[in-house]
């Protein structure tokens, strides 16, 4: 741990309090010229390689590995779950909007009846309970990780289109944004500390990837095996600035999904991915 600190410390931090803004696009459009600004050599549809985009070796090991993925075995398992009919014969594909092809880049949606962000993991298991099933807990990776390895690629290509509409979506969105920006933890470090000033540059041996691109690729293989959810991401990552974390599928997560989706709109989504 005290090599990260000596790390962070070595992080200048340029980004300064939230301003009020209720308006998402000019949020995200700030986010895309500030990158773009740094990175002009970085095409926009790049950015869904993460920190691969800005370290040639990687992403050649990157292609390499994506060549043959050593993790197909667990998206196969995926799909043989997506597959298997409830017990009352149903299936996943019957009770999502357009076979749950194409749909993941909708998603978070605000749902204005239910009154809170919804995510693909909580569609999947509103398809669940009302199949009869029992709910997946969104940490549980032997079950919904593993499911949504193969149900999210089912949408690859797809760009990211997430929607604002209306005032209480916007007050979700501002939440995410919030989280986003805010500084916590005993390191008192902001995801936009690192995923946006410190962006591009390293941590350790690591380069910061830019939050622009980082919701369209999860779930990842973390070294080639390790699942890793998006949300289970937002856990390692608070843990990191000695916060303690949430429990995935909290509404302080599914807002933070939200905006963090939002940034990367007009990306193309490609699920499953190895990352180092
Ligand atoms: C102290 C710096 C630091 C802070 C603060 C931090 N992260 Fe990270 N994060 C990292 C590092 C290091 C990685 C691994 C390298 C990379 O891909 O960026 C990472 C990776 C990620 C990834 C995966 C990117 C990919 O392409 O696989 C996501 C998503 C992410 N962080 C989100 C967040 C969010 C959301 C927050 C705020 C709750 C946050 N991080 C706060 C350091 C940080």
């Amino acid at each position: 741990m005290k090599k990260i600190i000596l790390a962070l410390a070595g992080l200048g931090i340029v980004f300064g309090a939230v301003a009020a803004n209720a308006n998402p696009e000019a949020d995200r459009m700030k986010i895309v010229n500030y990158l773009e600004h740094r990175n002009p050599d970085v095409k926009f549809d790049n950015y869904v390689y993460g920190a691969l985009a800005f370290d040639a070796d990687a992403k050649s090991q990157y292609d390499s590995i994506m060549d043959f993925p050593p993790f197909i075995g667990v998206i196969e398992q995926g799909e043989k779950m997506w597959n298997t009919p409830f017990k009352n014969g149903k299936t996943y594909a019957e009770c999502m909007p357009n076979g749950g092809k194409m749909i993941a880049g909708n998603y978070p949606v605000y749902d204005e009846k239910l009154g809170k962000v919804v995510t693909f993991e909580d569609l999947i298991n509103d398809c669940r309970v009302k199949n009869g099933e029992a709910a997946y807990s969104y940490s549980d990776m032997k079950t919904m990780g593993v499911l949504t390895s193969y149900a999210r690629t089912l949408s690859d290509g797809m760009k990211m289109n997430i929607k604002v509409d209306g005032p209480s979506a916007q007050k979700a969105f501002d939440d995410g944004k919030m989280t986003f920006y805010k500084r916590t933890g005993q390191l008192n470090f902001s995801c936009a500390n690192c995923h946006l000033d410190n962006a591009t540059n390293h941590l350790r041996s690591e380069i910061l990837s830019p939050v622009l691109g980082q919701a369209v690729h999860f779930p990842v293989f973390r070294g080639g095996e390790n699942l890793v959810t998006l949300q289970n991401r937002f856990v390692g990552c608070f843990k990191q600035v000695r916060q303690v974390p949430d429990k995935e599928g909290s509404t302080r997560y599914n807002n933070l999904e939200y905006f963090l989706s939002y940034v990367s709109n007009g990306l193309p989504l490609k699920a499953s991915v190895f990352r180092k």
